[in-house]
């Protein structure tokens, strides 16, 4: 399974890729808002074009993925052939990243633009990410229309469910994959009884049709959702910096290395 971090963060991106173990990388609009914040409190005079441009020169040979803000299909095509262009030949590794269907609820005469967006770009030859996928339908929907990536958003399911039933987390909380029963029902979206549920009937449906898109498992908030998409045999893990940090944290590491450390033979020291 493929390793991405999710975040547009540069001394992050820089980390993960210095220490070889990312794959590449996801953004979406409130993660950028949160790289250009963080960069704004430091005082850094950076433009948003340099600081991407920036990330991708340190994610080269392994995707990025950029989300489009516009929400309707024209306006998505001109703006994803824009950063396309822009972007791309910098490290030749972008993605554009279009919401499955780009409506507000009650809008109802967009519902097939992120599919038209997905389509177009794809005729274009440029790669895209389908994000925002909730239901295995819409991961169908999405690989049908040629998405190089559909992203399932597994941590969204959870809090739904948890919210919906009115129980009190936090959003790191370990969310059992089988579910959980309320009052003797299981918790469900539709019949999705967790977010892992959710990305694993997602690569149980590609399989059944040799579907070539990639399950890119977003939205993941601790190590063992990483660990359970890769039994479920997501293609790709999405995970914050501190997801990233957890997947080789144990405290058996920690005192072990600690009584490594207390036991080491001064000699040792001199062997080399
Ligand atoms: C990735 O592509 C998504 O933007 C991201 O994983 C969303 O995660 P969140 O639900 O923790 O915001």
């Amino acid at each position: 399974m493929k390793f991405f971090l999710d975040s547009a963060i540069l001394s992050e991106i820089e980390t993960v890729y210095k220490a070889g173990i990312c794959d590449g990388i996801t953004m979406n609009p409130s993660l950028v808002k949160k790289a250009v914040d963080e960069a704004k409190a430091k005082g850094e005079k950076m433009s948003l074009e340099t600081y991407l441009k920036k990330a991708l020169k340190i994610a080269k040979g392994t995707p990025v993925s950029l989300e489009v803000t516009e929400l309707n299909a024209k306006g998505m095509i001109e703006q994803g052939k824009k950063l396309f262009k822009k972007f791309n030949p910098v490290a030749k590794n972008v993605y554009i990243k279009i919401p499955i269907n780009p409506s507000f609820p009650n809008e109802k005469e967009k519902e097939f633009d992120g599919l038209i967006a997905i389509k177009t770009l794809r005729k274009a030859k440029i790669p895209v990410n389908c994000t925002l996928i909730f239901t295995p339908e819409q991961a169908l929907a999405a690989a049908k229309a040629g998405a190089n990536f559909v992203s399932p958003f597994a941590g969204r399911i959870d809090d739904l469910l948890r919210t919906e039933s009115k129980m009190k987390f936090e959003k790191t909380d370990y969310f059992p994959s089988g579910g959980i029963e309320d009052d003797g029902d299981m918790l469900n979206d539709n019949g999705i009884v967790s977010g892992i549920d959710l990305i694993s009937e997602c690569v149980q449906i590609f399989r059944n049709y040799g579907i070539k898109s990639e399950v890119l498992a977003a939205s993941l908030r601790n190590a063992r959702q990483v660990r359970e998409c890769a039994l479920e045999g997501a293609d790709i893990a999405t995970m914050p910096f501190g997801v990233f940090k957890e997947l080789f944290s144990h405290k058996l590491t920690e005192s072990g290395i600690v009584q490594f450390d207390k036991d080491t033979p001064k000699e040792f020291g001199k062997l080399v």
